[in-house]
């Protein structure tokens, strides 16, 4: 079990609360007068740079920051979580898709049993399959090779492969790999309507077996499937399962040899390094999932071992920390300069927001303070021509992760200069801003008078102060992906930790889904439908007479 700290009286909280008070942080000031700044608040390691100095900290705010994460004991936390204790209480289970990454000889144990041998096997498993399927000794009904794949799950059974599988489509096989999430059936319709069924496999992709969209979407699936011809001995050719749940499995019809299991004790926002991660395998080879479940266990040794003063999920977390809670910043923006990561910051909003959207401690008391930020982000330079101007001019703080490559995997010529100097200069622009005089002294360069100066000038000032982070790697490569999505995974648990709360359950998202069980049958009823609030029945009783 997790200590149950309440922040707020942590001593390091209450000097952070006067250190707030006493202080107006400016990075103009701060780099100023410590021309070491760089050095002093960036880390290097191997394949990267992590230079948080751009943030709102100068080393005693740090120092009181890391405080908190000692007083809210997140040492014993990081532990307990490694060595597989039952911190997700609520729901009575360990966390560990951290062993799922774990190529070491060490044990793991779960209710006494070492897990280790049961993660090889499956991974044995999607090896030998994904290269059957890869090679084409893995024919179809009719005796073709299969090209197409659709992955078909939603939330953690579908953000973590799509978002890896764009990052890493530079390694591509010859498989094309789709996915359906939505339960809106066009979703599915717009993907196999391309498709042959004699050459498409389907993963059924559900930690559960019983989320309503992919149930939904699976038979859809199959009955698509069986209307080519196929026969019910054919769909062991063309589907198979990832699931913890194998007797649901077997009931759909999926024969045992096609299911991937995996296991309680990984979260359904941390799956993609379990049988979830078939998808991937698919699209970029065994290899390249093992060097990427090998980075993700990279950044797992760096959480566990440095101090927290060179500890970068310690650090992510304690300044967003900072953000959220003195600063009151109510979102946070992920930018990657890198077209690859276009599915990035969808796929952090499902890890940090469904983990750390919490309002309730780890005592069960409702919380007094600020949980998890509204995250979001899109890739620059895109981001750049759409929402930035609010960060750069708007009356939100919005602090924000800058992430991108050193190297390009195509050769673009130009475009990657082009394209990190934009990463340079949105930092830079967006920490120092354009003070009243630089303005001024711009204007009147450019040869306007003074009543005009007059007029424009108070537009053209950027503020700046806005703090980031950027990870700059040098490459993009399976492993470096797996070591960039491990450093988030740890931000949420370190905040999660700090805030007190439960980080592995997900209990909000379900009274939507309870209602929309209510609803269903009501959409099948004649005459109108009285028994809601006047908003939903109007609601539904417009539907029923449009559709
Ligand atoms: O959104 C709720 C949730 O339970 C997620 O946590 C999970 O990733 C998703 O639904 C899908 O669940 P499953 O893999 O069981 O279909």
């Amino acid at each position: 079990m997790l200590p149950k700290i309440n922040p707020i009286q942590t001593a390091a909280w209450k000097a952070l609360d006067q250190q707030f008070a006493n202080n107006d942080f400016e990075l103009r000031t701060l780099f100023q007068y410590n021309p070491n700044r760089f050095q002093e608040f960036s880390l290097e390691t191997e394949n990267y740079l992590f230079d948080y100095s751009k943030n709102l900290v100068d080393a005693k705010t740090l120092d009181l920051l890391l405080q908190l994460a000692e007083e809210t004991q997140l040492k014993e936390a990081i532990r307990k979580m490694f060595s597989g204790d039952k911190i997700n209480e609520t729901e009575g289970r360990a966390v560990l898709h951290t062993a799922l990454r774990d190529f070491s000889d060490k044990e793991i144990l779960v209710d006494g049993e070492n897990i280790k041998p049961a993660i090889k096997k499956v991974l044995d498993h999607m090896k030998t399959f994904s290269e059957s399927v890869i090679s084409g000794s893995h024919k179809g009904f009719t005796g073709k090779e299969i090209t197409d794949v659709v992955n078909v799950g939603i939330g953690g059974s579908d953000l973590g492969p799509v978002m890896v599988c764009s990052a890493l489509k530079h390694f591509k096989t010859r498989l094309n790999v789709h996915f359906v999430s939505n339960v809106d059936g066009n979703h599915m319709a717009e993907v196999v309507k391309d498709l042959n069924p004699e050459t498409t496999l389907f993963i059924i992709a559900s930690k559960t077996f019983t989320t309503q969209e992919t149930m939904t979407n699976a038979n859809s699936a199959k009955e698509w499937f069986l209307k080519s011809g196929a026969k019910d001995e054919d769909v062991a050719k063309h589907f198979v399962a990832l699931s913890t749940n194998i007797e649901a499995v077997k009931k759909f019809g999926i024969a045992e040899e096609n299911i991937f299991e995996f296991w309680d004790w990984v979260g359904g926002r941390y799956s993609l390094w379990s049988a979830i991660g078939l998808s991937i395998v698919l699209s970029v080879g065994y290899e390249n999932f093992e060097q990427l479940l090998k980075g993700a266990n990279d950044t797992d040794v760096h959480f566990q071992t440095k101090d927290f003063k060179e500890n970068i999920p310690v650090l992510m977390g304690v300044l967003g920390v900072w953000y959220r809670n003195f600063y009151a910043a109510g979102t946070y923006a992920i930018l990657p300069y890198s077209q690859y990561l276009d599915r990035f910051s969808a796929y952090l909003q499902q890890g940090d927001m469904e983990s750390n959207g919490k309002s309730v401690d780890r005592n069960g008391e409702f919380v007094t303070y600020e949980t998890g930020p509204i995250i979001w982000g899109e890739p620059g330079t895109n981001g750049q021509h759409a929402f930035y101007q609010l960060i750069h001019q708007g009356t939100e703080l919005i602090p924000a992760d800058f992430i991108a490559y050193a190297k390009s995997p195509n050769e673009v010529g130009e475009h990657q200069d082009i394209l990190l100097a934009n990463y340079f200069a949105q930092t830079e622009a967006l920490a120092f801003g354009k003070t009243h005089e630089e303005v001024y002294e711009e204007l009147k360069a450019s040869g306007k008078t003074e009543e005009e100066i007059e007029k424009l000038l108070n537009y053209k000032i950027f503020a700046g102060n806005t703090p980031t982070n950027s990870f700059l790697f040098k490459e993009l490569t399976p492993f470096s992906l797996g070591q960039l999505i491990a450093l988030y995974e740890h931000k949420i648990f370190v905040q999660g930790v700090i805030w007190n709360i439960f980080s592995f359950d997900q209990f909000g998202v379900e009274l939507g889904k309870v209602l929309a069980g209510k609803i269903l049958p009501e959409l099948d009823t004649e005459g109108q439908v009285e028994t809601h609030d006047s908003s939903t029945n109007g609601l539904i009783n417009f539907y029923k007479s449009n559709r």
